[in-house]
């Protein structure tokens, strides 16, 4: 027998409480609890991740036989690349992202770009919505079924009857069971729905790739929930006035993280950068001042990043400090130090500095490069472009060592570069043909360096 319950969820992080409370004790938000009605007893499902329903006692861990599967790769080679080489075959991965950054497109993209069969189901667009996607997309898929429903049940008959090797479900917060009486989209809703998901996928060894939106002030049910469900977090990231997206892994049970993949939303969709380093550096063959290169590192992505710094007399009383990409707290600091231990005058000075291509960077190994753009744009001297800095900044002015250093080097010595300033606390460094290695202990020594080359 079923019987209904009411409790309050929470719609940030889903604690339940059976009377409303105003602060949840878990979270700590104000005023998300929000009565839902509940159905428990038969017919409700239960969290099940287990596949295989034969292991029912303890073994010794020698005995469980390793899994051999063979991933499915797709044809974004990026997408896959961040999922540790394809996906997994019955993994359950969740995609993440404001509204508009582009997930339905990456989506779509997946499901257009191979020959093998895909259910999509949209519960946000019409199949005419879709097709016009497709068509500026330009890409068909003969064996991609595209799907207009948000019930849970005729979902899964659906995956049931077609086998196909992938579902996408677009999105999680429109789809909804009959079991739970809530509106589609709150906690309770998104959670039930997903783990019903995560059952078929197991069962039937399908990967299943929910489509979930996070909004800035999380009134919508936020994916987090679902979070410690699913195998696989992939956020996508971006500003949606510029058209870098960034694809990152934050969690991952069949690969590393964190990852990253880099693309740009063109007229015809999303175009994959396969190097990022190339992509960053804008600056062109021109010798301009207040132009550096830094060394950085995102996941395990070495990358190559352009950071330019404008320094000039300031207008008003109190000089303006503004940084695009960077922490400002941290460009206030890097001024501080260049004051003090590099002799520098810029207090009376307005600095503006801006990471180029629109990314941000939280990579401190890029210190050097901001300091020695802003003493290139405040003394006018241009630095040489086959030169670039790799370091963090301490507030004594000294070069600390930072990591995966090797990786840094070998990205910069494949872009070109011939000349790279690390700290001298590095303990081994590696060669690379073609790229000379400047070691400096403290601030003065590396501008020496990449100012006069000495
Ligand atoms: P969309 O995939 O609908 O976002 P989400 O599913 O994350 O809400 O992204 C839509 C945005 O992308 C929209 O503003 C239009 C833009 N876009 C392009 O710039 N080029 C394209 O080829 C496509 C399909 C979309
Ligand atoms: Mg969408």
């Amino acid at each position: 027998m079923s019987k209904q319950k009411t409790v309050y969820v929470c719609q940030e992080c889903g604690t339940e409480s059976p009377k409303w409370i105003g602060r949840c004790p878990s979270c700590n938000n104000w005023n998300t609890y929000v009565e839902e009605i509940k159905v428990t007893g038969q017919g409700s499902s239960r969290l099940s991740i287990i596949p295989d329903k034969s292991v029912s006692k303890p073994i010794p861990f020698d005995q469980v036989e390793t899994i051999n599967f063979s991933r499915i790769s797709t044809e974004i080679k990026e997408f896959d690349r961040i999922l540790g080489g394809g996906i997994v075959p019955g993994s359950f991965i969740l995609l993440g992202g404001e509204p508009g950054i582009g997930k339905s497109t990456l989506a779509l993209q997946l499901a257009l770009a191979t020959e093998k069969k895909i259910l999509y189901v949209s519960g946000e667009e019409s199949t005419g919505q879709l097709k016009l996607r497709a068509e500026r997309l330009n890409k068909s898929n003969p064996n991609c079924l595209v799907y207009n429903e948000t019930n849970l049940e005729e979902i899964i008959n659906q995956i049931k009857n077609q086998v196909p090797v992938i579902v996408v479900v677009d999105s999680i917060q429109t789809v909804y069971t009959s079991m739970i009486e809530s509106a589609p989209g709150s906690v309770s809703q998104v959670r039930e729905c997903a783990s019903r998901l995560l059952m078929i996928s197991k069962d039937m060894s399908i990967p299943i790739i929910i489509i979930g939106h996070i909004t800035k002030d999380g009134t919508l049910a936020g994916p987090k929930v679902l979070e410690h469900i699913v195998d696989t977090v992939i956020q996508f990231e971006g500003d949606q006035h510029l058209d870098l997206r960034i694809l990152r892994t934050l969690k991952n049970r069949f690969g590393p993280v964190p990852e990253l993949a880099i693309f740009e939303m063109g007229q015809e969709g999303l175009v994959e950068i396969l190097n990022p380093s190339a992509y960053f550096i804008q600056s062109g063959e021109q010798n301009l001042s207040g132009v550096a290169i830094a060394c950085t590192v995102d996941g395990y992505r070495p990358m190559l990043i352009e950071s330019q710094a404008l320094v000039s007399n300031a207008v008003y009383g109190t000089p303006q400090r503004s940084a695009t990409g960077f922490d400002i707290r941290r460009l206030n600091m890097l001024l501080a130090v260049l004051e003090k231990k590099a002799g520098l005058n810029i207090s009376n000075k307005d600095v503006f500095l801006n990471i180029a291509g629109g990314i941000k960077i939280q990579d401190t190994a890029a210190d050097l490069a901001v300091m020695a753009a802003i003493v290139s744009s405040r003394t006018d001297q241009a630095i040489d472009q086959k030169t670039c800095c790799c370091a963090e900044i301490s507030l004594t002015g000294e070069l600390r060592p930072v990591i995966r250093i090797e990786q840094r080097m070998a990205e910069a010595a494949k872009i070109g570069f011939n000349k790279m300033v690390i700290s001298a606390y590095h303990k081994k460094i590696p060669a690379f043909d073609g790229l000379e290695i400047k070691k400096a202990g403290n601030l003065n020594e590396a501008l020496k360096f990449i100012f006069r080359n000495q």
